[in-house]
């Protein structure tokens, strides 16, 4: 989970400049900023080019460099956002040129086209977080979460430091303990430990730089489970040999081969899984997914957090598009969750592994033309709905009742996004209706199952009309996925 440097508890954007004046933009000398001359590649040969997440892009870029005229048509936007893209993954894979790059060792269309289905039962991972003061719009606690909601609770967040595992606070252990109470009113329900909550700088990359360091880890994450019975542990390091050296991509992976071979020879099967990146750019990096496959119970791709406003590319986007939309050139095209499900299975990931991460919160932006509302319209900001451009999906709600705001539901990427004509926020957001076809689509090609974040920002207080019961979002995964079976 990405973290926000801001409030805690929930995910993202750690790198990410939030610049809230337009105008300041706009005033800002003429000058192009990106310097790769991209300007003579089509479109089509940006298609072979490798998508990046926004936050990538950050480091790559010289905010003093100054900024181009904003984009004025729908084109130029677009071509403008698709060659940053290509300049920041030309950069990056310039810096990672050995060992990134994962081979596609099988077909989507076979795995389509199978002739028997598989039969597991779908899992709906959800995480959920220690509550703290500043929860919006107020903290969910363990106790009111249904034991019965979802089929495995991750649990935020742990810390490694010097090696060894830390509570965030050392408050969050009242709460471990309170989480994992609920095993007692559902046996099935498993609970899960998380360790990194997707801050940049972690203990990761020390801690598994040497054989040393990463057997006192191992060592004292067994200790723990002694105190605290989880099921298991989930590796949230955002993202191995991303920031740093490339070498921590094979430590990362013997950390986990590590781990896995002393857990299963203690005893009692302890769950192994991570929550990893969407974006190829990050995966090819960070990950060597056969051998992932071998050693994880199951990842949680990350699939949101595909657009939010950035002052190096004000226009609007949706967060978790199930789809593209027909509006994505290039390497966007690749930028959504089901581009990202398939990539895992291609590259060795086995489908009954493969988590589809779905958010319950929203990302906002502020328009500049009120007749300019759609996707890819002009922003000069974050919008004033939740916090920082963060929505949790009460926020969302209020926001949908407010006079002069107006939702749509885009068909093509299949999640719903909403604007008002007075404030000018534009809020895109996933509601039961995007969870349903989220949910059809991990069906349809039969993939593990939905991961969520999180649990803390669905509606624990039936605060949106809409809200037949508390968590409507996830509850609507939970019908969805077990429909089949029950
Ligand atoms: C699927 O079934 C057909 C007909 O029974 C068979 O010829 C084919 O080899 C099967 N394909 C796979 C991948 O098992
Ligand atoms: C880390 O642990 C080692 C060995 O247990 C110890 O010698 C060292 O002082 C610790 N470092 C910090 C910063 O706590
Ligand atoms: C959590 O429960 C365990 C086992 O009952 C106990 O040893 C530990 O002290 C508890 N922790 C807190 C912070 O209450
Ligand atoms: C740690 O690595 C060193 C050097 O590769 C090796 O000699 C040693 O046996 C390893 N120790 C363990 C506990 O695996
Ligand atoms: C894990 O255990 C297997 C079998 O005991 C062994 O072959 C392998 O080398 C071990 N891997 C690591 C990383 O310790
Ligand atoms: C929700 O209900 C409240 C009170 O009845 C009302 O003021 C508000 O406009 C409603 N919101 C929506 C989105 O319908
Ligand atoms: C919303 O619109 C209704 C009907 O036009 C009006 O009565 C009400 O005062 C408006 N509410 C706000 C907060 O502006
Ligand atoms: C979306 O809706 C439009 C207008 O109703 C329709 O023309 C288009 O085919 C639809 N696209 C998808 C992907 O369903």
């Amino acid at each position: 989970m990405r973290k926000s440097v801001i409030f805690v508890g929930v995910i993202f954007c750690s790198s990410v400049i939030l610049q809230s004046e337009a105008s300041s933009l706009v005033r800002k000398p003429k000058k192009p900023y990106y310097t790769v001359d991209l300007s003579g590649i089509e479109a089509n040969e940006l298609n072979a080019l490798e998508p990046l997440e926004p936050e990538g892009v950050v480091g790559s870029v010289d905010p003093s460099e100054g900024l181009s005229d904003l984009p004025v048509t729908v084109e130029e936007r677009l071509r403008e956002r698709a060659e940053l893209y290509s300049k920041a993954i030309l950069k990056s894979k310039k810096s990672h040129r050995r060992g990134s790059g994962q081979r596609i060792v099988r077909s989507w269309d076979e795995w389509v086209n199978r002739n028997e289905s598989s039969k597991f039962e779908k899992k709906l991972v959800c995480y959920y977080t220690v509550p703290t003061f500043q929860d919006r719009p107020f903290a969910v606690f363990p106790e009111q979460i249904d034991p019965t909601l979802c089929t495995h609770i991750i649990l935020g967040f742990a810390r490694v430091v010097n090696s060894t595992i830390q509570p965030n606070d050392l408050r969050d252990l009242e709460f471990y303990n309170r989480t994992l109470q609920l095993k007692s009113r559902n046996k099935d329900l498993k609970i899960i430990l998380t360790i990194g909550n997707g801050q940049k700088e972690t203990g990761f990359p020390s801690m598994v730089a040497s054989n040393v360091t990463r057997n006192k880890f191992i060592l004292d994450c067994m200790k723990l489970l002694e105190t605290y019975p989880f099921d298991g542990f989930d590796m949230d390091w955002e993202f191995p040999a991303y920031y740093g050296e490339m070498e921590e991509r094979n430590q990362f992976m013997g950390f986990l081969e590590e781990f896995r071979n002393h857990s299963d020879s203690v005893g009692p099967k302890i769950i192994l899984t991570a929550a990893v990146a969407a974006p190829k750019a990050i995966v090819d990096i960070s990950y060597d997914i056969p051998k992932l496959a071998g050693v994880l119970d199951f990842v949680n791709v990350m699939a949101y957090d595909f657009h939010y406003y950035l002052w190096y590319s004000p226009i609007t986007g949706p967060n978790a598009p199930l789809d593209k939309s027909g509006y994505d050139l290039g390497i966007t095209s690749t930028l959504n969750t089901a581009w990202a499900a398939k990539y895992w299975y291609q590259c060795g990931m086995p489908a009954n592994k493969i988590i589809v991460g779905a958010p319950t919160y929203g990302h906002t932006y502020r328009l500049i033309d009120k007749d300019d509302n759609g996707y890819n319209a002009l922003a000069g900001g974050a919008g004033s709905v939740g916090q920082n451009g963060y929505a949790a999906y009460p926020e969302v709600c209020n926001f949908l009742g407010t006079n002069n705001t107006v939702v749509r539901f885009d068909n093509e990427t299949q999640v719903p996004y909403a604007y008002n004509t007075e404030s000018l926020d534009w809020v895109s957001f996933d509601n039961e209706q995007s969870a349903q076809q989220k949910a059809k689509f991990v069906n349809d090609f039969d993939l593990g199952g939905v991961m969520i974040w999180c649990i803390n920002n669905d509606d624990a207080w039936k605060m949106c009309n809409t809200s037949q019961v508390v968590f409507p979002i996830i509850n609507t995964y939970k019908t969805e996925l077990f429909r089949k079976l029950s």
